[in-house]
């Protein structure tokens, strides 16, 4: 039971949160994360989902998964550096590594972990890192955990990047660029050239987040190292395997030297039970659909640049959104909050996105396109979103 006095700090905290119109709950999503769900009891055409290429529910990943697990049963049993390391895993990490073209690869259990993992093993208090000011939450909260000095610069601003690498010059033993490379609520693409040769200039490392890039951009759906012909360049990426890929993990990749160190100091690899046997083969499969099916990300992309194209046209703001990722800014939490149940009215679920997770004034609706959105699913939303963006005098 808690205390009294305790109990009232967590209800007020509560009480805060919900007069500033940040407060949370959680939702029910029923059957699988497809473009049409039934969403808190009523089908909705759903706007919310990582699920890009429509991965999370094919025959073929549930068919890997189903034969994992009557093969190697449910869970790994022990840590990788125990017994937990199953022949699974390390095919994987092969996989991964081919993938990006890199020399090697390591799972960790979830993006998040992967992002503390590495920014806490790779740096100390004597380093500093530079960020971009939308990197992912995971990102800071890895910095923090490194205690590494964090200078932040402005949303893909080189230039301030590259003053504040002189103005920090010299006091550190090392430097760190890192970034993602689809920012995950703007859907914008990180300046990664102009940033590696910036690196190169004033010695840093870089380090990027493929969390929305992997399995969706590129030639090959590598992320956008590949699409920016970057690969061999970049000295320690992430991505993730519970997006696009439509499974759960994640990955770092890079020199075989990096992958020897982590397994060695990175506390969320050493002190987690391994990922279920039957969550690697489906990462296993899911790649392998990723190489021989370009048209799934042809189709998200393509759809994708039509619907921004439309919210355009139609005066909503949609950032410098380049992706599937596609922003609606609405400004005030309350008024993305009335935008979203609007939607929700008529059965569309773009969720509202508020600070801090954005930045104060510009709460939005977060939309994320899949590759099994039908044109008709698009159309359809275009009108409501048109139509409440009027009646809230958004557009
Ligand atoms: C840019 C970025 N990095 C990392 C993560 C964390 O990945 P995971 O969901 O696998 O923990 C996310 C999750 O949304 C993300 O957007």
């Amino acid at each position: 039971m808690l205390q009294d006095s305790f109990k009232e700090f967590l209800k007020e905290e509560i009480s805060y949160l919900k007069k500033t119109d940040c407060y949370r709950h959680l939702k029910i999503l029923n059957g699988a994360q497809k473009a049409r769900v039934i969403f808190q009891g009523k089908e909705v055409i759903n706007f919310s989902s990582n699920n890009y290429l429509g991965l999370a529910n094919s025959k073929f990943l549930k068919q890997s998964a189903i034969e994992a697990l009557s093969d190697l049963g449910v869970g790994a049993g022990a840590s990788r550096l125990i017994s937990g390391n199953l022949s699974i895993h390390e095919e994987l990490e092969k996989q991964i590594a081919c993938f990006k073209k890199t020399e090697a690869a390591l799972l960790f259990n979830c993006g998040y972990m992967a992002n503390c993992a590495l920014l806490s093993a790779l740096c100390n208090r004597h380093d500093i890192i530079f960020c971009d000011r939308y990197n992912h939450a995971s990102i800071i909260d890895g910095i923090v955990l490194s205690r590494a000095q964090l200078v932040r610069y402005a949303h893909k601003d080189i230039d301030e990047l590259r003053r504040l690498m002189i103005s920090h010059q010299g006091r550190h033993k090392k430097r760190f660029i890192v970034t993602d490379s689809v920012f995950s609520m703007d859907g914008d693409l990180a300046p990664l050239c102009d940033i590696v040769a910036l690196a190169k200039e004033y010695e840093a490392s870089v380090m990027v987040d493929e969390a929305h890039a992997t399995g969706v951009l590129g030639k090959n759906g590598h992320g956008v190292v590949e699409l920016l012909g970057l690969e061999g360049e970049i000295d320690i990426q992430m991505g993730t395997l519970g997006k696009a890929l439509g499974g759960f993990g994640a990955y770092v990749a890079g020199d075989s030297v990096l992958i020897d160190y982590l397994i060695n100091k990175a506390r969320p690899f050493i002190f987690t039970t391994a990922l279920p046997p039957s969550t690697a083969a489906t990462a296993v499969k899911a790649l392998e659909i990723v190489q021989n099916r370009p048209d799934l990300r042809d189709i998200l992309l393509r759809q994708a640049a039509w619907f921004r194209k439309q919210l355009q046209e139609a005066g909503f703001n949609t950032l410098e959104s380049e992706t599937h990722i596609i922003p609606v800014v609405a400004g005030e939490n309350e008024k993305a909050l009335q935008f979203s149940q609007g939607l929700l009215d008529v059965g569309i679920y773009a969720p509202a996105i508020r600070p801090p997770a954005v930045p104060e004034g510009t709460a939005r609706l977060r939309i994320s396109l899949m590759a099994t959105h039908s044109m008709c699913d698009l159309e359809e939303a275009l009108e409501h979103i048109q139509r409440i963006g009027k009646k809230l005098n958004i557009i």
